[in-house]
């Protein structure tokens, strides 16, 4: 088997990397190690900056985020139980953010790759990308208990966090840099209106909430909770006292309870590997770095990183050249780091870190109510928020 790109991961960095590479004309296989309703049904965060909606739209993909997804101009933050309105539209010149979430772009994504003809193969095991400082790179891996193999010019690793490509990358040549927090997210869905129209962001002295959406009808709320926490000592009676108190009165009194039909922990971290491409192997997405969520930078990085590798790998089919490759990393790596220092300083910002002295907390509460006063902060929250444009100048 022959492919000109061979894209590990059918996630949200794989397949808009396959819908961009057949957009261009050039030829790609996808491997996924999970099956199809596995990789779509993950819930994750839900919020698209101008960049993936514009890249939706791009794609032929995105009628149905339009008719159902939520424009949002702005966004809440809420100190010790004050909430404060903070207008994106209004300080960046008219960008929104689009709240739909990730299962959402997944099935559109998987709904254009089947009507595309593009390849994906579901639970292929034992994914082994090959002799990737050569000219002649493949990957081999395992089907119904078959080895395969394909051969390939590029190989590019979408395949997350835990994925298997970064690994291939000499230890003497990768470097990876991390913040691990001590903390987590006790996450909950829940078929309830949400409390507010956006999103709030709470810093309270018990710690983080946020309250979040997925619909009208439908609300995703999360509460920083301990990693030694377990699922069974949040029952949701507890987490709706908690979310209510952390967000104060006025939100409060706006939030419907009801069952929660998903509930999980997940950690925080910050990680950024460098450099982003080794001999013929890219890595886009988590494979390359995480964020924590605060400010749902995962998924928009994801896409920005897909965007950048694609016009590269038209430029170099088209005309062979080499140089929009070869600096891939360093462009795709200069946006990343900005929204890692972003999303590092919003959950500085807005969490309670143990062992935090009285006056760590008297600076975040400063802090935000210097965001709350002053146009030039809130710029540039929103400007952040919104996203950073591809092309800086
Ligand atoms: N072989 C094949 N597939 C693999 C392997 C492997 N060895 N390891 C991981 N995968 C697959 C995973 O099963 C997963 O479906 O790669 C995919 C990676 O998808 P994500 O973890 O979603 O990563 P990415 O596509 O970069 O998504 C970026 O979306 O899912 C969110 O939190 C994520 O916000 C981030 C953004
Ligand atoms: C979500 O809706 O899941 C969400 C929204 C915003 C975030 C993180 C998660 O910053």
């Amino acid at each position: 088997m022959r492919t000109q790109v061979a894209i590990i991961g059918a996630g949200p960095a794989g397949l808009f990397l396959a819908l961009l590479l057949r957009e261009a004309g050039i030829d790609a296989l996808v491997l996924e190690r999970q099956t199809q309703d596995y990789v779509q049904g993950r819930v994750r965060a839900g919020v698209l900056e101008q960049v993936a909606v514009e890249l939706m739209d791009r794609l032929g993909i995105g009628a149905r985020m339009h008719r159902e997804g939520l424009i949002h101009t702005g966004t809440n933050l809420a100190v010790d139980g004050e909430v404060f309105h903070i207008n994106f539209a209004k300080l960046t010149g008219g960008q929104t953010i689009m709240v739909y979430g990730q299962s959402e772009v997944m099935k559109d994504l998987n709904d254009a790759i089947a009507a595309r003809d593009v390849k994906v193969i579901y639970e292929a095991t034992d994914v082994a990308p090959q002799a990737l400082d050569t000219v002649d790179p493949f990957v081999t891996w395992c089907e119904n208990g078959v080895a395969k193999r394909v051969d390939c010019d590029f190989v590019v690793g979408c395949d997350g966090y835990h994925g298997v490509a970064r690994s291939c990358i000499p230890a003497s040549i990768l470097k990876t840099f991390e913040r691990v927090y001590p903390f987590g997210w006790l996450g909950i869905l829940a078929d309830v209106p949400p409390c507010e129209e956006e999103l709030i962001y709470a810093n309270h002295e018990r710690g983080f909430a946020l309250a979040s959406m997925r619909s009208p009808t439908r609300s995703r709320y999360y509460v920083q909770c301990a990693l030694s926490e377990k699922i069974e000592e949040w029952p949701d009676d507890r987490i709706w006292d908690e979310i209510c108190t952390r967000l104060g009165p006025e939100a409060a009194a706006k939030v419907t309870r009801g069952p929660s039909f998903e509930k999980s922990i997940a950690p925080l971290r910050s990680f950024v590997t460098e450099p982003m491409r080794w001999g013929h192997l890219f890595l886009a997405g988590d494979a390359a770095h995480i964020v924590p969520p605060t400010g749902a930078k995962g998924l928009n990085l994801a896409v920005s990183d897909v965007i950048f590798l694609s016009e590269a790998l038209a430029e170099y089919y088209e005309n062979g050249s080499q140089a929009a490759l070869d600096n891939y990393s360093t462009r795709a790596l200069a946006r990343v780091w900005k929204a890692e220092r972003f999303s590092w300083w919003f959950t500085g910002l807005t969490h309670r870190f143990p062992n935090t002295e009285p006056f760590d907390r008297k600076m975040q509460v400063a802090e935000l109510e210097y965001i709350r006063s002053s146009r030039a902060a809130q710029a540039t929250l929103a400007e952040n928020y919104v996203g950073l444009p591809l092309r800086p100048n």
